[in-house]
């Protein structure tokens, strides 16, 4: 994930700036960057590769007060020198880092182009510093400005001019804080990078511009109103601060999927139509497509379940699903216009990739849904649908999970519509919903504190189980896979109709289950399968629409509502709920969460 810093006062800019960017080294990166105002002009330097990297390559830093510094992860463009930030316009006078997506990009290059701006890189946001020079007139606040309205997306900006003696910064929902200091002030992306030099904070909310100078700060919203700032003291220690505040980064990460989910939607659902520029080149191929093979790993694969799901019952597509450790090894009798999807976090899993190379050795064009850019999956699969969650640090996958869900819900439709099943009021009433989930899951977010309540009576239990039907079966195991990881608690998933037919042998007074009932259309078995395990004396939890509530509020000894939305989209509003539970049986049992014992981030192993 991009990050920001940015320094005004009478100190070495450079220094401070580094030293900044190299306490947001955890984010991950791929490469960095440094922009600094100097008495012979701006002052760029960028390099692919670690902040040392780029450390060496500077032999003399020019004397400056005042500049801005960058660690990108690629979205647009690969990671080399020329995409890493800052970006300048045409003059090299004005200066540019950013974190997020400019989504209508494109069209801005376009017409950027047309007028003479000359482009140097393939990233989206060059488009702010060439857009600033054409409306620049002496004044960069006012230029910035005139520019906000076109921008399209989400952005975190930072922004300088050679002609001024400030750094101006954006927020629209890429996170932003502003450090005061004594006649001195300082921008980051998020708090950490700025503890050793104050603890006094202004945190940008979306739709704010700030002016920062050495001696003080102006806030704006984006029609130039001011906006009074808002100071937050800040009393983190060092290991707390890399994590934004939290005790683990499983729960930091938990905590940043609404914004994953949004990011992965931005700029893939256009005029209530699903985009996907990366699968132009496959589109003839995909419109003969009958068969589609899926395959991936532990979390990635039960990603891949409701991705099958999907596409089954919108796309009306034949799907094969395996384990990749199984699928390299299976006989496979290909058909004809087929197609693979690979879907990993880390795109460097052994058993995934060698899958991967399996289906196209023998023809099969495949598709990856991957979070890493430059990943061994994302450079070998014919196409790549990039999922936007950031780093993800935890060992236990999270964040990658729902945004893999949000990839796998845009190609299901996108599959939908080249089959000529969806029409488009269809397509437009599910792309509203699913426009929605962010927000229904920060609701979710927020009651954490319930989950956990729930939590204190099931953490010294030695099983759970976990039962649910088709989608709500599919959220289940990885549920189940969570709470086993982190937690050591046994833990299994059971479509809740086979129960009876052995697991419910397993259910006494000390055998919790988490029954799921977000499909409404099968919830009636599911409730009777929730009376077997009462019968048992069991305790039963359960996870399901607010809309509900009133039946099914007194059938558990537990139950948990979530927002309403389309029985179709219950994985994506329900896995939070699944994952906090995890999350504070673990904490409360004493594990090591972020990384339990055994497991490794990247399984590069067979
Ligand atoms: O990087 P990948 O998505 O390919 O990794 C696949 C699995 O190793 C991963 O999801 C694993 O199951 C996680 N620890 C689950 O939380």
């Amino acid at each position: 994930m991009c990050g920001i810093v940015g320094y005004v006062g009478p100190k070495d800019a450079y220094d401070i700036l580094i030293e900044s960017l190299k306490k947001l080294e955890y984010r991950g990166y791929d490469s960095s960057g440094v922009a600094l105002k100097t008495n012979d002009g701006i002052f760029i330097a960028k390099k692919k590769g670690r902040i040392s990297e780029l450390e060496s390559d500077i032999m003399d830093v020019p004397t400056s007060h005042l500049g801005i510094a960058h660690t990108r992860w690629a979205t647009h463009g690969a990671p080399k020198d020329e995409n890493a930030h800052p970006h300048t316009d045409c003059t090299g006078t004005i200066a540019v880092v950013h974190n997020g997506i400019i989504e209508n990009y494109r069209e801005l290059k376009a017409s950027l182009a047309q007028k003479g701006h000359k482009f140097t890189s393939e990233t989206d946001t060059e488009v702010v510093a060439h857009l600033l020079e054409e409306y620049y007139q002496g004044d960069i606040l006012s230029a910035l400005f005139k520019i906000l309205p076109l921008l399209k997306g989400a952005f975190a900006l930072g922004i300088i001019s050679l002609k001024e003696e400030r750094i101006l910064a954006v927020r629209q929902d890429s996170p932003l804080v502003i450090g005061l200091g004594s006649g001195e002030n300082f921008l980051a992306s998020d708090i950490p990078a700025l503890l050793s030099h104050t603890k006094e904070f202004v945190i940008m909310e979306n739709g704010q511009v700030a002016d920062i100078r050495a001696d003080h700060v102006d806030m704006y919203d984006f029609d130039g109103d001011d906006i009074p700032l808002k100071i937050t003291h800040v009393d983190w220690d060092e290991a707390q601060a890399e994590k934004g505040g939290y005790d683990h980064f499983m729960i930091k990460e938990i905590m940043e999927q609404d914004q994953a989910i949004k990011n992965t939607l931005l700029g893939r659902v256009i005029d209530n139509h699903v985009i996907l520029e990366e699968l132009t080149p496959l589109q003839e191929k995909l419109q003969k497509t009958e068969r589609i093979y899926i395959t991936a790993c532990g979390t990635a694969y039960h990603a891949g379940m409701v991705g099958a799901y999907l596409l089954r019952h919108m796309a009306g597509l034949d799907v094969e699903i395996e384990v990749a450790s199984e699928f390299r090894y299976a006989k496979h009798h290909w058909h004809d216009n087929s197609i693979g999807l690979v879907i990993s976090q880390s795109g460097e899993t052994a058993d995934t990739l060698q899958a991967l190379r399996l289906m196209q050795a023998d023809g099969i064009p495949v598709i990856s849904v991957v979070n890493v850019l430059g990943s061994s999956v994302y450079r070998e699969a014919d196409a790549s649908l990039l999922t936007q969650a950031g780093p993800e640090i935890a060992v236990a996958s999270t964040k990658a999970y729902s945004t893999q869900l949000a990839v796998l819900y845009l190609f299901a439709i996108y599959m939908a519509r080249l089959k000529g099943l969806l029409d488009n009021e269809a397509e437009k009433h599910i792309l509203q919903e699913l426009w929605n989930v962010p927000e229904k899951v920060r609701v979710v977010l927020n009651q954490a504190h319930t989950i956990r309540e729930i939590a204190q009576d099931t953490y010294k239990t030695n099983d759970i189980f976990f039962i649910g039907r088709q989608l709500d079966y599919m959220l289940a195991l990885e549920g189940s896979l969570k709470l086993k990881e982190i937690s050591y608690i046994h833990s299994e998933a059971f479509p809740a109709g086979e129960l009876k037919h052995g697991p419910l042998a397993l259910v006494t007074s000390d055998t919790p289950t988490i029954a799921i009932l977000m499909q409404e259309d099968i919830m009636e078995k599911t409730i009777s399968n929730v009376s077997e395990v009462k019968a048992r004396q069991g305790d039963v939890f359960v996870l399901a629409f607010e809309r509900n509530k009133k039946a099914l509020h007194d059938i558990g000894r537990w139950a948990f509502f979530v927002p309403d939305t389309l029985p179709l989209l219950g994985p994506l509003v329900g896995i939070p709920v699944l994952q906090l539970f995890a999350y504070y049986n673990a904490v409360l049992r004493g594990t090591d969460v972020d990384k339990p014992r055994n497991l490794a981030k990247s399984v590069t192993v067979e």
